[in-house]
C-alpha cells in the first residue's frame, strides 16, 4: 500500500547538520523529519540510521514510543474532529460525514494528494463551543456540516 519515497539527500543532510549529525539529538532530528514530510518514512529512518550510526530498532524505539511521532503517511493537514460526549451530542458524527463526503476519506486516513488526514479525538477542552473541529491546531466551534467545506478551503 505505502509507495515509494524519493529521498531527499540533500534535505536529510540539512537536517543532520543542524544537529551536528549526532546520536545525541535523534529526537530532534525525528521531529524536523516529521516537521518536514509529516511523517517518519521508513526510508529515511533507514538513512538516517546508517549516518549516525545508531540501530534502526532504537530509531523505531523511539519513533513508535513518543505520541507525536508518525510511521503512516500524513497529509499536509491534520483536521481533528471532536468525538468527546458534548461534541457528540451536538452533532460531531454529522461533522465526520460531511468532511468524510468533502474528501473522500475517513477518519485516520489521508487523501491521495497528502493533503488532509482526517483524525477524532476526545475533548479538546472547550466543550462550550461543541461541536469543535481544529485544523492544524486552529479551533473551529459550533461547526455545522455546511460550515465544513468553508473550513477546508482556507487551506491548500
Ligand atoms: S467534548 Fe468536544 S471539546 Fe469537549
Amino acid at each position: 500500500m505505502s509507495e515509494q519515497l524519493v529521498v531527499d539527500e540533500e534535505k536529510i543532510q540539512e537536517i543532520l547538520h543542524r544537529w551536528e549529525t549526532s546520536p545525541r539529538f535523534l529526537v530532534e532530528i525525528l521531529q524536523d523529519i516529521q516537521e518536514e514530510y509529516h511523517y517518519l518514512p521508513r526510508e529515511i529512518l533507514i538513512e538516517v540510521s546508517r549516518q549516525l550510526n545508531v540501530p534502526l530498532s532504537r530509531i523505531y524505539h523511539i519513533a513508535t514510543f513518543f505520541k507525536a511521532f508518525t510511521l503512516e503517511p500524513r497529509g499536509k493537514h491534520l483536521i481533528n474532529v471532536c468525538m468527546g460526549t458534548a461534541c457528540q451530542v451536538k452533532g460531531a458524527p454529522r461533522i465526520i460525514d460531511a468532511v468524510e463526503r468533502e474528501l473522500a476519506i475517513k477518519p485516520g486516513e489521508t487523501t491521495k494528494d497528502r493533503k488532509f488526514t482526517l483524525e477524532t479525538v476526545r475533548c479538546l477542552g472547550c466543550c462550550g463551543l461543541a461541536p469543535v473541529v481544529t485544523v492544524d491546531g486552529e479551533v473551529y466551534g459550533q461547526v455545522t456540516p455546511a460550515k465544513v467545506s468553508k473550513i477546508l478551503k482556507k487551506y491548500d
